[in-house]
Order: structure tokens, then C-alpha cells, then sequence
């Protein structure tokens, strides 16, 4: 099979990673959740006490931090974080640590070195317009802002997570606001991207939709 690349963006809880998952293991190419990759660099900043404004400090830590994906398992500095990257103090920085130029240089660079040798299905904020310009199939998935707060807040509770509908539904319109109207490479739908609406579609009938696009344009 010729190496293709699928590139899927959106807000916050339109089900990108549920769905690229799945569709990663149907076509039997790599999985890439970019969101994890800011969700883990956030984590360090706040583990070690960094100061984003002093540039010094930042860029020490961007040199000198170790991200890898192990069976789509997400590694800091050698230690498995899948779990902790998902809890509200991290998703509460997030945005703001996603916007600082640094960063993302940083990541978009560790991001297309992983898909430029194998198969990849994608997802983030930047990924069709960014990232992966030259992908093969670009997404962009949305859903009305309630129901994605109704499924992170379905999602989170499940993992015996106290949280309150509102905080959810505020924390997600605020990510929403500031990933789409930051300076450096802000959510957007790429030109050539098609949307993908996943309101009131189960899970299966998004993954039928978008394996059809992709079949019609590979
Ligand atoms: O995908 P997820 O919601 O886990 O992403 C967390 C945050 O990471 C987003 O709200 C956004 O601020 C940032 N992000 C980004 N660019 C990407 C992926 C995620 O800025 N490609």
C-alpha cells in the first residue's frame, strides 16, 4: 500500500481521537494524537514549576524534553502519562501553553519526523493547515458545543472524575476561543478539508462517513 496520510481537526470534543482510533486500526496505519503531545508538555511545565514568560527556562525544557508514543500510550521523560495528561488541571493550561510559538515549532517539527516515514492518521488543530498541508484526506469534524461538553463530561465521570456539566461546557468554549484566535497556527478548517458534522451520529456512523471520503479520495 502507497503511504497515505489523513489529517483530522476540530474543537474541543467533536470525538477526533475516539474516531481516528478506530479508523487507524481498520486501515492498519499509525495513530497520532497531537493534542496529547501539548497535554504532556503542559504537564511538565506545571510538574516543574515553569515559568512560561522567561524563555530561558522554556526553551530548556523544550530541548530537553522526551515525548514518545508506545502503542498509543504517550511517554514523558520515560514515564507513562496517558492518564494524568486527561485531568482537569492540565486541560484548564492547555490552550494558553498551545499558543506560545516555542512550543509549537517544537512539536510540529516531532510531529511531521513521526509521519514522515510510515502511515498516518492524524488529529489536532493544525494539522491540515500545518502539519500535514500535503495530507491525502483532510477532516474537520465538528459538533454542537453542549454535546461535546455532555460527552467529555460522560467521559470524565466514567473515570470517577468529579466534575460539574458547566465547568465543562466553560473550559471548552474558553479552549474553543483562544485555539481559534491565536496568532501562531490557530483552529481552522483547512481550504481542502471536508466537515463532518458528528451531532446526533453514533460513533459507527462517523466512522462510515469518514472511511467513505477516504476511500473516494486514496
Ligand atoms: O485534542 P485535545 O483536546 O486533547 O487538545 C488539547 C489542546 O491542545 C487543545 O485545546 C489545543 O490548545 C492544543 N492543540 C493544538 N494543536 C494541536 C492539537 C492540540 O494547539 N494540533
Amino acid at each position: 500500500m502507497k503511504k497515505i496520510s489523513i489529517a483530522i481537526d476540530g474543537p474541543a470534543g467533536a470525538g477526533k481521537s475516539t474516531i481516528a482510533k478506530i479508523i487507524a486500526k481498520k486501515l492498519n496505519i499509525e495513530y497520532i494524537d497531537t493534542g496529547a503531545m501539548y497535554r504532556a508538555v503542559t504537564l511538565k511545565i506545571l510538574r516543574d514549576n515553569i515559568d512560561i514568560n522567561d524563555k530561558e527556562q522554556l526553551l530548556n525544557m523544550l530541548n530537553n524534553i522526551e515525548i514518545k508514543f508506545v502503542n498509543n500510550r504517550i511517554y514523558l521523560d520515560g514515564l507513562d502519562v496517558s492518564e494524568e495528561i486527561r485531568m482537569p488541571h492540565v486541560g484548564k493550561y492547555v490552550s494558553q501553553v498551545a499558543a506560545i510559538k516555542e512550543v509549537r515549532e517544537k512539536l510540529v517539527l516531532l510531529q511531521r519526523n513521526i509521519a514522515k516515514n510510515s502511515s498516518v492518521i492524524m488529529d489536532g488543530r493544525d494539522i491540515g493547515t500545518n502539519v500535514l498541508k500535503d495530507a491525502d484526506v483532510k477532516i474537520f469534524l465538528i459538533a454542537s458545543v453542549e454535546e461535546r461538553a455532555k460527552r467529555r463530561y460522560k467521559e470524565l465521570k466514567q473515570k470517577g472524575i468529579e466534575v460539574s456539566y458547566e465547568d465543562i461546557l466553560r473550559e471548552i468554549e474558553k479552549r474553543d476561543f483562544i485555539d481559534s484566535t491565536r496568532e501562531v497556527n490557530p483552529l481552522k478548517k483547512a481550504e481542502d478539508a471536508i466537515i463532518v458534522d458528528s451531532s446526533n451520529k453514533t460513533i459507527d456512523e462517523v466512522v462510515e462517513e469518514i472511511l467513505n471520503i477516504i476511500s473516494f479520495k486514496i
